[in-house]
């Protein structure tokens, strides 16, 4: 059960909160690196409840920082991104992207004092198309996580970003609660109407699967698991990554390399941000699934229309289909059972339902049943982590030992050798294509 403390402090990422504290101890996918050109207008960019502002100077380097210029606070995201630095255009004081005041022409030579002057500025790097962003108050920022998306040749990773508009954690868990599957994504679809070898076709059969799940050195993981024959074994693996990553399995074991964050902008705001390998057998990566006779399979759409963006905070990455105008549900549809929920695209469904529940659940109403293991248990391992790091300066997991998360892999795959759970997941893992693990960048 999550009691109401528990639920406050699992939600609230802002400054001087339980879980914002833990988040600030990692990296954070903040934005693409097409969002920003050299010299180009600054962006407004919330994260973890905080208005900053992002831009690109001469040299190309980024620059992330509290959207308040030091002198008498006026936006810098009016400033004027010149010659290596952004300039604000109330009094023309000028920083450079670590944050040094570099100029203040409206004071006398002998009275200016720039070199005490320090714009809040967070540390930033770029890495498989994304920037990313250290908000932690250590003077040393950590090595960025060792994950494996981060070691695939950078032209060969995809990267997308959503915003949702409802809490992280309840959007995070959609990921790792496998058994809504058969359900809002495929509660339509008869299994004899499918190929034999099709990759749904187990989930739609038993809909009810039976789990394992267990706490790693990353987070915890899970199986989802189904006979598919006489020692035949379905497998279904998924994953949560300290803070706030998931891996689900709605690609091939062996080659999915993916890796889907669920970054909050504040606490009613998150940011889906998705990385995967692009020549990987996924969802990503393949056609939408159809029918043995060839008709596609209806809802699973993967297009999303998006809303052009705005400078607003929260104007990035929008949805065209939201809450105003009920996600675009289709009755006719789901009449018919031509698409179940009613609702097109395997994104947009999820997006649906876990914003359906409000901004943020309230988790006294909530009934959680054995099909909920891996929320209740993740719940449980962010919760633990955050207050160990609170009460006891304990790092939370994969902040010093970045390698923990390298072996995290989600997958879909059968075995029929009959082993375990987990020997199952290493046996598959040893076969895997793997990227060659890449030294990342030194962050000064
Ligand atoms: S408020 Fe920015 S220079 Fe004065
Ligand atoms: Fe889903």
């Amino acid at each position: 059960m999550t009691t109401a403390i528990d639920s406050v402090e699992l939600t609230r990422v802002g400054p001087g909160t339980v879980m914002g504290q833990l988040m600030r101890e990692y990296w954070i996918p903040a934005l693409m690196s097409s969002e920003l050109a050299r010299d180009g207008a600054p962006l407004r960019l919330m994260l973890l409840g905080e208005k900053l502002i992002a831009f690109r100077d001469s040299a190309g380097r980024v620059g992330v920082m509290d959207h308040r210029c030091p002198h008498r606070c006026a936006s810098l995201f009016l400033g004027r991104n010149e010659e290596g630095g952004i300039r604000c255009v109330y009094h023309g004081w000028k920083f450079d992207v670590a944050g040094a005041c570099l100029d203040m022409p409206n004071v006398p030579p002998h009275q200016d004092f720039k070199h005490k002057v320090k714009a809040k500025a967070y540390r930033a790097v770029e890495r498989g198309g994304v920037i990313w962003v250290y908000m932690g108050s250590h003077a040393n920022a950590p090595p960025l996580p060792a994950l494996e998306i981060l070691d695939v040749p950078e032209h060969e990773v995809g990267a997308s970003f959503i915003q949702r508009h409802c809490n992280y954690l309840q959007a995070l868990e959609g990921d790792i609660d496998t058994s809504h599957f058969g359900f809002l994504h495929a509660g339509h679809v008869d299994p004899d109407e499918l190929g034999e070898h099709d990759p749904i076709h187990h989930t739609v059969a038993i809909r009810a699967p039976e789990y394992h799940v267990a706490d790693t050195a990353w987070g915890t993981t899970y199986a989802g698991y189904r006979v598919a024959g006489p020692s035949r074994m379905s497998w279904r693996f998924g994953n949560f990554l300290f803070p706030f990553w998931t891996q689900v399995p709605n690609g091939e074991f062996g080659s999915h390399v993916q890796l889907r964050g669920w970054v909050p902008l504040d606490d009613e705001h998150t940011m889906y941000c998705v990385l995967w390998w692009k020549r990987g057998v996924s969802a990503m990566t393949q056609e939408a699934p159809a029918f043995k006779d060839g008709t596609p399979v209806g809802g699973m759409g993967r297009g999303n229309d998006f809303l052009p963006n705005t400078t607003d905070w929260l104007g990035r990455w929008r949805l065209a289909a939201n809450a105003s105008n009920d996600w675009h549900i289709d009755r006719a549809a789901q009449h018919d059972n031509v698409i179940y929920s009613g609702i097109d695209s395997i994104h947009l469904q999820d997006q649906a339902v876990t914003e359906s529940m409000g901004a943020i659940l309230d988790h006294s109403l909530e009934h959680l049943a054995p099909s909920d293991q891996m929320v209740a248990r993740t719940r449980r391992r962010l919760l633990l982590a955050a207050r160990a790091l609170r009460d006891n300066g304990v790092p939370p997991p994969g902040v010093k030992n970045v390698e923990v998360f390298r072996d995290a892999r989600g997958g879909y795959f059968m075995s029929d050798d009959g082993s375990g759970w987990q020997d199952a997941y290493a046996g598959q893992l040893a076969q895997a294509w793997r990227p060659a693990p890449t030294a990342l960048p030194a962050v000064e």
